[in-house]
């Protein structure tokens, strides 16, 4: 079957990734989480001291960084890597949500991880989640979807997880980081967080993984017909 590249882009804690997860491994296809990149380089710049309203600061930090995607051999997917070092988990933690949509508007950084994000895509046959991939990532992809769903069913979302690791986290802390991310990725004068024109909507608010893997593995072969004639 031919292979195609779908982009998932949308608001924080809507289920992107889930989504994203599932169909790589239905379809047998790569996931690549870009939020994942975003975070790494925030994680970088609050250990290192880097001040990143300073051009000169984020280019010199930027040449230190060395990103990698570590397939994890019981799961299947990549881990983020940073400078050689496993940062998967350091990089969800809630100081690294605080500062990455500051980050992630920075110039500098968003061409040094779109770049890294288009080589990934040279070949087809690829899922990758997160806030401008249909737009200016892969303009061209085949199938593009744009997910939302409801703020206070995102907040629970996000604190069932964040609770599990840390049971001193709020939810007026989550919900107020969800809603100054999303306001900072929707108004960044750099590839704001948007709609693109051929993306399909999908609200999952009140929709399983089971619901929602379904309706859109229909709309991967919908895709794959309308480009394979
Ligand atoms: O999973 P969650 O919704 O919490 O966010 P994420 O996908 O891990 O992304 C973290 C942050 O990285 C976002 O809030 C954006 O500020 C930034 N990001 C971005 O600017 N562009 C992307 N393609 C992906 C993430
Ligand atoms: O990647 P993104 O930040 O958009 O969200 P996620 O990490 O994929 O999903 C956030 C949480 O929502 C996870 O705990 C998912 O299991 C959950 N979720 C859900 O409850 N129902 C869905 N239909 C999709 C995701």
């Amino acid at each position: 079957m031919k292979k195609i590249i779908i982009t998932i882009d949308g608001y924080s804690s809507c289920g992107k990734s889930t989504l994203a997860k599932q169909l790589a491994r239905k379809l047998n296809y790569t996931y690549i989480d870009s939020g994942a990149m975003y975070r790494a380089i925030t994680l970088y710049f609050i250990q290192n001291n880097v001040n990143w309203s300073s051009h000169e600061e984020v280019v010199a930090a930027l040449k230190s960084i060395h990103l990698d995607f570590v397939i994890n051999s019981l799961t299947g997917f990549g881990e983020m890597y940073l400078n050689e070092e496993n940062v998967e988990h350091l990089i969800r933690e809630m100081v690294v949500a605080e500062k990455v949509s500051e980050v992630a508007a920075v110039k500098e950084v968003r061409e040094f991880a779109v770049s890294q994000q288009q080589k990934m895509g040279a070949r087809k046959g690829i899922v990758m989640d997160g806030r401008d991939i249909g737009t200016v990532v892969f303009p061209h992809a085949e199938l593009k979807i744009f997910m939302t769903a409801d703020i206070e069913i995102r907040v629970q979302r996000r604190f069932k997880e964040l609770f599990e690791k840390n049971k001193n986290i709020t939810i007026e802390e989550v919900k107020k980081n969800l809603e100054l991310r999303d306001y900072i990725d929707a108004n960044r004068e750099i590839s704001p967080l948007r709609k693109a024109d051929d993306a399909i909507i999908l609200d999952n608010s009140h929709l399983t993984h089971e619901d929602q893997l379904k309706l859109v593995l229909q709309w991967v072969e919908d895709a794959i017909m309308e480009h394979s004639s």
